[in-house]
């Protein structure tokens, strides 16, 4: 027995050589962790049960049955974070630089499928130069067999991905259809085809950098939902993003013990600037409205007209969605639709309440919006609203106007409860462009029309600029005191804490994609 018990302790310790010294020495030298070590680090100390350490490929091509690696580039298993049990895989790029091949693939895809059959979350540790160009189409296969899974998996068990180093051509495509991503500044890059296709396809000079690097994915494009500094920060995070979740879309979040206090926020009495056309920022609204810094910003540099995140109110996991009067005023467009749309029906199918914080000016006019598609990007939003089941809560601070009065969560398409504050103006638009349109010929024909269209204006900010004629219609339930608002979501939200509402029986829906 002693001599078996030599031989699989040297496969443990070969395994846990990964390519070996040198190729960790440089791994490090890049500024990366290991893939050991980032599990490590990301799991309880002592929780990781590793499946698949003494896997091997069983490629003959181009002489690879000389060069075998235990593992086969990723590890693979589960463990616990802060207590509660999670799925993990971590690619090893020191074992040919973490390429996903049949039995890298077959690894995967087998702690995905233990996730989904348990119902826990399931994070991706990512840093690979993509299909092992050796083995060819099995390699193709392997990474369809993942993309298959994560569609299945969507909306069951949350999906994490972390993007440690190179992601390029169909690897990038399993991250993206996971829940969120994360990117590390410098040393990760995602692009379906690289600097040198693009150069040769469309004469353009760019860096991997500019291309896909973290501060494009989570700027201009918005693949990426977190751009943080380094690999530890990275890890930190994903366990941080974990505790606003549940395990899968029968459980609820974990709550966080919440003794109550003195809720009155009386600085929320003096945010909104007396001129309706000042911007104030939003993120000061939500940090007065939820538990101390428990606000974690999703998507924090892109489309910054709207701002989207997890909280907690009274210990409890809610998500926000808040227009930023600090940014474009605080206008729809195509790409903060989106933000917000993705992130509501990400919230609806694990169960975690909405609240949403509105001053909204309207839509973004313009071609570049139009031929974009606006209508049918607003769209998305819309229908995310109508279709999410979770507990929802409004909050109007200033304004409301339009069809994106409508769209930002109304009591019409589906909200619990819609509060306005006394600084309200829900109208049809602005009264400027308003008293334009209706009084166009009395300012046309006026001594002075510049007066006259002020009057005007005057009168109908008078009649419509405020909350009442919305309260008056029972659009509002109640128009409150600012100061009062966390306290009145808190009440809200635990009296529809056993909210149950069923969609009509259907295939799924066809959002407007
Ligand atoms: N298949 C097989 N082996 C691969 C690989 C792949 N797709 N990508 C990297 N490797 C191997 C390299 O041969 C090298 O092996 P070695 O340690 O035995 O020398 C090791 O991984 C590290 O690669 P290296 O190129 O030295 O690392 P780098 O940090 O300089 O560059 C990449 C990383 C990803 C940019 C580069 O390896 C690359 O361009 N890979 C190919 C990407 C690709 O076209 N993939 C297929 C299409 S999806």
């Amino acid at each position: 027995m002693n001599s078996k018990l030599d031989l699989l302790q040297s496969k443990i310790n070969k395994a846990k050589e990964g390519g070996g010294e040198k190729r960790i020495e440089s791994q490090h030298s890049k500024g990366k962790l290991t893939a050991r070590e980032r599990i490590s680090l990301f799991l309880d100390e002592d929780s990781f049960e590793e499946i698949g350490m003494l896997t091997e490929h069983r490629s003959t091509n181009f002489g690879l049955e000389k060069t075998k690696f235990l593992g086969d580039g990723v590890i693979t298993g589960s463990g616990f974070v802060d207590g509660r049990p999670v799925y993990v895989f971590a690619q090893d790029f020191t074992v040919f630089g973490g390429s996903l091949a049949e039995i890298h693939a077959k690894k995967i895809c087998r702690v995905m499928d233990l996730a989904m059959q348990n119902g826990m979350p399931f994070v991706g540790l990512n840093d690979s130069g993509g299909a092992r160009i050796q083995e060819g189409v099995v390699s193709l296969g392997g990474y369809a067999d993942i993309f298959y899974r994560n569609t299945m998996a969507s909306g069951v068990i949350p999906q994490i991905s972390a993007i440690m180093g190179p992601c390029a051509g169909g690897a990038v495509y399993s991250p993206a259809l996971t829940d969120f991503i994360y990117m590390v500044q410098d040393t990760s890059f995602m692009f379906v085809t690289g600097p040198n296709v693009v150069k040769t396809v469309t004469h353009e000079e760019v860096t991997s950098e500019e291309l896909g690097g973290a501060s494009t994915h989570s700027e201009k494009s918005g693949v990426a939902h977190f751009s943080v500094e380094n690999d530890v920060k990275c890890i930190k995070d994903i366990k941080k993003l974990l505790s606003y979740l549940p395990q899968n879309c029968e459980e609820q979040a974990p709550s966080l013990p919440y003794t109550a206090g003195d809720e009155s926020r009386p600085k929320l009495n003096d945010i909104v600037p007396a001129n309706p056309n000042q911007p104030y920022d939003m993120r000061e609204v939500i940090h007065e409205l939820v538990d101390d810094k428990s606000f974690y910003e999703v998507q924090e540099n892109f489309a910054q007209n709207i701002v989207v995140g997890f909280a907690r109110m009274a210990g409890k996991s809610i998500g926000v969605i808040a227009n930023q009067p600090a940014y474009l005023a605080g206008v729809l467009d195509i790409q903060s639709s989106n933000k917000a749309a993705r992130f509501i029906r990400f919230c609806d199918s694990f169960n975690i309440p909405l609240l949403v914080c509105e001053d909204v000016p309207g839509f973004l006019p313009g071609t570049d919006q139009e031929w974009n598609g606006i209508i049918s990007n607003g769209a998305k939003l819309l229908y995310a609203f109508c279709e999410a089941t979770v507990p929802s809560v409004t909050v109007i601070t200033r304004k409301a106007y339009g069809g994106a009065y409508d769209v930002m969560n109304s009591k019409h398409i589906g909200a619990d409860m819609n509060y306005a504050w006394p600084s309200a103006e829900i109208a049809v638009m602005g009264a400027k462009g308003a008293a334009e349109i209706i009084f166009r010929n009395e300012i046309k024909s006026a001594e002075n029309p510049e007066e006259k269209w002020k009057e005007k204006e005057a009168e109908y900010a008078e009649l419509f600029a405020n909350p009442y004629n919305a309260a008056r219609h029972g659009f509002i339930d109640e128009v409150i005191v600012p100061a009062d608002t966390r306290k009145k979501l808190i009440r809200s939200f635990e009296m529809l804490k056993n909210k149950v509402q069923h969609l009509p029986k259907k295939k799924h829906g066809n959002i407007p994609l």
